[in-house]
C-alpha cells in the first residue's frame, strides 16, 4: 500500500507526474473523480490551512469528508492511538489524513490501516505535502529552470518539519540549500549554514522564512522575538530591488519572520503558495486512491 509520510515517499519522476496533474487542478473547478469516496482528516495538533487545504482538495474532487474533531474524539477519553486507527479503518475510509504533535504516529498508524495514510505534519519530522507545494511553487515561479538555484531556508529550522521535509525534496531535485538560523536553532548537517541573513543575500535566489516553533521549545531561547526579528526578520531595507522569490508555508508570524511592507511586496509568495496547496493535495489524494483501486 503507497501512502506518504514523508518526501521520500514519492521519486522525481512521481512528483513531475503529480505536478502535471496538479497544474490542470489550478482552475479551481469542481469535478468528481472521487466522487463517492470518504476521506477521514484527523489532527490531533491545531492546524488552519492545512486541514482546511486537504478538505477543500478532497470536496472539490467530489468526495466526502468526515474531519474527526479530536476534542471530542475517544482518543480524549484515553483510547489508544492504534484502537483509534482500527476504529477508523472499520468505517471503510478511502484515504486518511493525520497530524500529531509526535514525530513517527503517521508512519505507525499507516501499518494498521487498509487505506492510503497521508501525513498532515508530525512533530518536527516531516510535512511532505508542504514540502510538494514549496517546490511546486518554485518550480512555477522559475518556469521549470530550478537546477543550481539557490535557497536559504531562514528561521527556527531544528524544530521544523517544513524545513526537513523541504531540504530533502530541494535537496534531490538538484537546488542548492543554505540554512541560515542563530546556532541553536541549526540542526546537525552537512549542508552550508550561515548565522546571518545578510551574509548571504546577495547569492541566493529563493528565501524560505519559517516560523519560530515556540509550542516545541523546552524553554524559551531568544531573549524575545524582538531580538531574533532584528537579525532575522525579512524586510524591505534588506530585501532592496534584489529579485529574490520569497516563501513562508505560514502561519507568519508578522515583523518577526516577514514585516508588513514585505508582506505586500509581489516577490512574496505566500498566497499563490495557499492556492497551490489545494491543487496539489488535489493531486496526492487521487494519486493514492487511483493506485490502490488499480490493485483491488
Ligand atoms: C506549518 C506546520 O504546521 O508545520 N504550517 C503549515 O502547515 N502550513 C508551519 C508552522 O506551523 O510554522
Amino acid at each position: 500500500m503507497k501512502h506518504l509520510i514523508n518526501t521520500r515517499d514519492f521519486s522525481l519522476e512521481e512528483i513531475n507526474d503529480l505536478y502535471d496533474r496538479a497544474e490542470v487542478f489550478l482552475d479551481n473547478k469542481q469535478r468528481n473523480i472521487l466522487q463517492g469516496r470518504m476521506i477521514i482528516t484527523i489532527f490531533f495538533e491545531n492546524s488552519t490551512r492545512t486541514r482546511s487545504s486537504f478538505e477543500i482538495a478532497a470536496k472539490r474532487l467530489g468526495a466526502n469528508v468526515v474531519s474527526l474533531d479530536v476534542s471530542h474524539s475517544s482518543s480524549s477519553k484515553g483510547e489508544t492511538l492504534l484502537d483509534t486507527a482500527a476504529t477508523l479503518d472499520a468505517m471503510g475510509p478511502d484515504a486518511i489524513v493525520v497530524r500529531h504533535k509526535r514525530a513517527g504516529v503517521p508512519h505507525i498508524l499507516s501499518k494498521h490501516v487498509k487505506c492510503p495514510l497521508i501525513n498532515g505534519g508530525d512533530g518536527s519530522h516531516a510535512h511532505p505535502t508542504q514540502a510538494l507545494l514549496d517546490f511546486f511553487t518554485i518550480r512555477q515561479h522559475f518556469k521549470g529552470k530550478i537546477k543550481g538555484k539557490k535557497i536559504a531556508i531562514v528561521g527556527d529550522i531544528k524544530n521544523s518539519r517544513v524545513a526537513n521535509s523541504n531540504i530533502e525534496l530541494l535537496s534531490r531535485a538538484g537546488l542548492e540549500v543554505i540554512l541560515v538560523a542563530p546556532p541553536h536553532f541549526l540542526p546537525k548537517t552537512n549542508l552550508s549554514v550561515s548565522n546571518s541573513i545578510k551574509e548571504v543575500i546577495d547569492e541566493v535566489d529563493i528565501i524560505m522564512s519559517l516560523r519560530t516553533q515556540t509550542e516545541r521549545h523546552a524553554n524559551q531561547i531568544y531573549a524575545s522575538l524582538k531580538d531574533y526579528a532584528e537579525d532575522f526578520c525579512i524586510t524591505l531595507d534588506l530585501m532592496g530591488k534584489r529579485d529574490i522569490l520569497l516563501l513562508h508555508p505560514g502561519p507568519v508570524h508578522r515583523n518577526v519572520d516577514i514585516d508588513d511592507i514585505m508582506m505586500e511586496d509581489p516577490r512574496c509568495q505566500v498566497l499563490e503558495q495557499v492556492k497551490n496547496g489545494v491543487a496539489i493535495r488535489m493531486a496526492v489524494l487521487v494519486k493514492l486512491i487511483n493506485e490502490q483501486e488499480a490493485k483491488n
